[in-house]
């Protein structure tokens, strides 16, 4: 969904380069981000993380692990920004980029990132667009690549065409998952994910009582 453009947005991209790190910046950061937070603490990336909640609650909730969220458009980016600087000007443990998820392999080296996450990401229901569904058999590839053995994909949707074309690419790679990890009905069955932090998205879309499609799977 693309947001309309605010005139802020990229001055303040501009004047906060600790918080929010620019794609070519982003790609000469590859295999070090550890030094950017300053520690060896586990890695989670949201790819596509608009404005942002999600991310930033889960910085907040865990202060033992790093979080990034990679996100294409600069007014949702700056957005996120604004939130997390009002919020704690000193949060360590965040940074956004803004870049394109395409190829996560130019962000981050072999085994950097403990897990992924999707959330509402946008569906591309075109047969013709099946390449650009982040769960698309090249995506789960660039994945692979840069989650530890054993890391974790974790996709929330509203969009159960999306969710179950996730679920056959997921198989077709040789991934599986016990029915614990998986759900049609998440916020009927929040045992499955006790820990769940809801996006802006999941908000919206538990208003309308659309069910929340969830998978956790582990490469
Ligand atoms: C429907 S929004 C969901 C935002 C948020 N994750 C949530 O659940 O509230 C999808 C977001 O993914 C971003 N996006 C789509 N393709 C992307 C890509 N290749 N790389 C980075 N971000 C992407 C869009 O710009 C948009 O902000």
């Amino acid at each position: 969904m693309r947001l309309r453009s605010k005139k802020w947005a990229v001055p303040f991209i501009d004047e906060h380069p600790d918080l929010i790190i620019k794609d070519q910046r982003a790609k000469q950061l590859k295999g070090n981000w550890s030094l950017v937070f300053g520690n060896n603490h586990p890695l989670y990336l949201e790819i596509g993380s608009g404005k942002g909640q999600f991310i930033l609650d889960n910085a907040i909730k865990y202060p033992e692990n790093n979080f990034i969220g990679l996100e294409l458009q600069p007014t949702a980016v700056a957005i996120a920004g604004k939130k997390a600087f009002k919020q704690d000007p000193q949060l360590a443990n965040l940074k956004l980029i803004l870049g394109d998820g395409g190829d996560v392999s130019d962000y981050f080296a072999d085994n950097e990132i403990s897990k992924i996450f999707l959330n509402h990401s946008d569906p591309w229901p075109k047969a013709k667009h099946e390449k650009r569904r982040l769960t698309a058999e090249n995506f789960l590839k660039s994945y692979s690549k840069i989650l530890l053995p054993n890391g974790a994909l974790e996709l929330k949707t509203d969009n159960l065409g999306l969710f179950e074309y996730s679920l056959s690419s997921f198989k077709k790679f040789g991934l599986s998952w016990p029915e614990e990890q998986i759900s049609y009905d998440l916020h009927h069955e929040l045992k499955k994910n006790p820990v769940n932090i809801e996006t802006e998205y999941e908000k919206k879309f538990a208003e309308m009582n659309q069910p929340e499609y969830w998978i956790r799977v582990n490469f």
